[in-house]
Formats: structure tokens, C-alpha cells, sequence
């Protein structure tokens, strides 16, 4: 069973994408530093505007509707149907009902929403596979994979398409929270050391390592439970 297609995560990664930061934790003390995240790593991109922009794993969507402020045209995949589906909801209603878990049968029914200032008419949503993406994509000038590889069975496979994705000069973000889980990639598949030597191997010859640093995110389960954690992001230019 894929995870990313059940109820549970859709109305999850709904909140952790959309979510005003009350919809999302309202208890005092909360990590505020961990809310937004997939508007805060699009803003790593250099400034300007481009042509082309691509979400891959973009599950239901934030970063996608983010880089349209800036990108003529936004690809969007993500293997997930339901996903893709949410993503597309929002962009056609600009709005989408969650059904948020509070406890045990408590759910709590409440409305997320585009942000302003987003292109949507810009974003093409697609379902497809990171590990084998249709030939005819093209090249993009701003390429983003937040937190995807490490739910790949075959994370390689993605790595060495990526100097074609991205353009010559053009920009790339991965952001991995580096929990390689058997469940998710075979242990033949894992970083034989730490995940960043093993991105700088596989990825020098043909991309600049611009920066890298870390980037908390805050994804709500229930009113009481959340999960805190830290990605490793590092940004490269295509040589
Ligand atoms: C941990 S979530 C991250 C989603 C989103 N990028 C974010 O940062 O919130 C991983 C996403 O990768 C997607 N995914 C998993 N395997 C994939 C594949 N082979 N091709 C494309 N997307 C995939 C899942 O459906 C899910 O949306």
C-alpha cells in the first residue's frame, strides 16, 4: 500500500502545505521557525524571473503554487494520484476542505487556501515517477526535490537524469530529511556514508554546490501530535 495515497496523508500534507499557522499548531512555545516550509525553501531560488520551473514528489502542491510567482510554466509530478488530484482541486477552486484529525474520531472540518499572489493558471499537475519521467520533459530552469529521495526505491535513477532536467545555468534544491527506511529503499540504496558526500559524489562533475544548510518542517498528525524535522537542503547550479 502507498502511504501518499491514503486519506490520512492527504489531509495531512493539506495542512502541513496550506495551513495558516494556527490551523496548523496553535499551543504556545510552538516552532515557529518549522512553520512554511514549502514556501521557504522555493525562496532559496535565486531571484528573477524564469521560463520553466519543475516540482517533482510536489505531493499536493504548495511549492508548486509558489514557484508560479516567479516561473512562466510550472510542471508539477508526483507519483501520488490523490495527490496530484488535491493539487488540482486546489488550483481549479483555489480553496479545499481538510477533514482535520483532532483525536481518536474527533475531526474537525476546516478550509485551506491558495496563497495570494500565486499564478495557478501557470501550473500543470501530473502524475507520474521521479525514478522515470516521460523523455519529452524538456529542460527547466529551476528543478526543486523536497524530500523525496530517500522515498525512492531507486534514488540513483533520479540523480544521474537530473543534469538534463536542469539548464545549463539553472538552479537545483534537494531537500532530504535523510531517513533511509527499508520500507521506502532497499538498504543497497542507501548512501554508502553521510547523505551530503554521497549527493557531492554523484552530483559535482555537473552541478555547482551553491550552499547548503538545514531547514526544519512541522507536519501535524492530531491536536497533540506532530512531527518535528530537520531537512538537509543544498542548492547547485548546472554547470
Ligand atoms: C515526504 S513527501 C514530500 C512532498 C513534498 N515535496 C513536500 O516537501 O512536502 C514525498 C512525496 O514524494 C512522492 N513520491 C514518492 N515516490 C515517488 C516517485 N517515484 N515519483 C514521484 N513522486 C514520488 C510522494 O507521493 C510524496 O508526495
Amino acid at each position: 500500500m502507498n502511504i501518499y495515497e491514503t486519506a490520512k496523508l492527504r489531509e495531512e500534507y493539506l495542512l502541513f502545505h496550506y495551513g495558516t499557522p494556527e490551523q496548523i499548531c496553535s499551543w504556545p512555545g510552538r516552532p515557529r521557525e518549522a512553520l512554511g516550509f514549502p514556501a521557504r525553501i522555493v525562496e532559496r531560488f535565486s531571484g528573477g524571473e524564469v521560463a520553466r520551473a519543475l516540482d517533482l514528489g510536489c505531493a499536493v502542491g504548495r511549492s508548486a503554487f509558489e514557484l508560479s510567482r516567479t516561473a512562466a510554466e510550472v510542471v508539477a509530478i508526483d507519483y501520488s494520484q490523490a495527490f496530484v488530484d488535491a493539487g488540482k482541486t486546489m488550483q481549479a477552486a483555489g480553496r479545499c476542505e481538510v477533514s482535520r484529525l483532532e483525536e481518536a474520531h474527533r475531526r474537525q472540518s476546516i478550509m485551506v487556501e491558495v496563497p495570494a499572489g500565486t499564478r495557478p493558471g501557470r501550473i500543470t499537475f501530473e502524475r507520474g515517477d521521479a525514478m522515470n519521467l516521460r523523455a519529452e520533459l524538456g529542460g527547466f530552469d529551476r528543478v526543486l526535490a523536497a524530500n523525496l529521495l530517500c522515498r525512492l526505491s531507486e534514488p540513483g535513477r533520479l540523480l544521474v537524469r537530473l543534469p538534463e532536467l536542469v539548464k545549463s545555468g539553472g538552479e537545483l534544491i534537494l531537500t532530504t530529511p535523510c531517513t533511509w527506511l527499508e520500507e521506502f529503499t532497499p538498504e543497497a540504496h542507501w548512501p554508502p556514508g553521510s547523505t551530503l558526500d554521497w549527493l557531492k559524489s554523484e552530483l559535482s562533475a555537473r552541478f555547482e554546490l551553491l550552499e547548503e544548510h538545514d531547514e526544519p518542517f512541522l507536519i501535524r498528525e492530531t491536536a497533540r501530535k506532530f512531527q518535528w524535522t530537520v531537512a538537509l537542503l543544498t542548492k547547485w547550479r548546472r554547470r
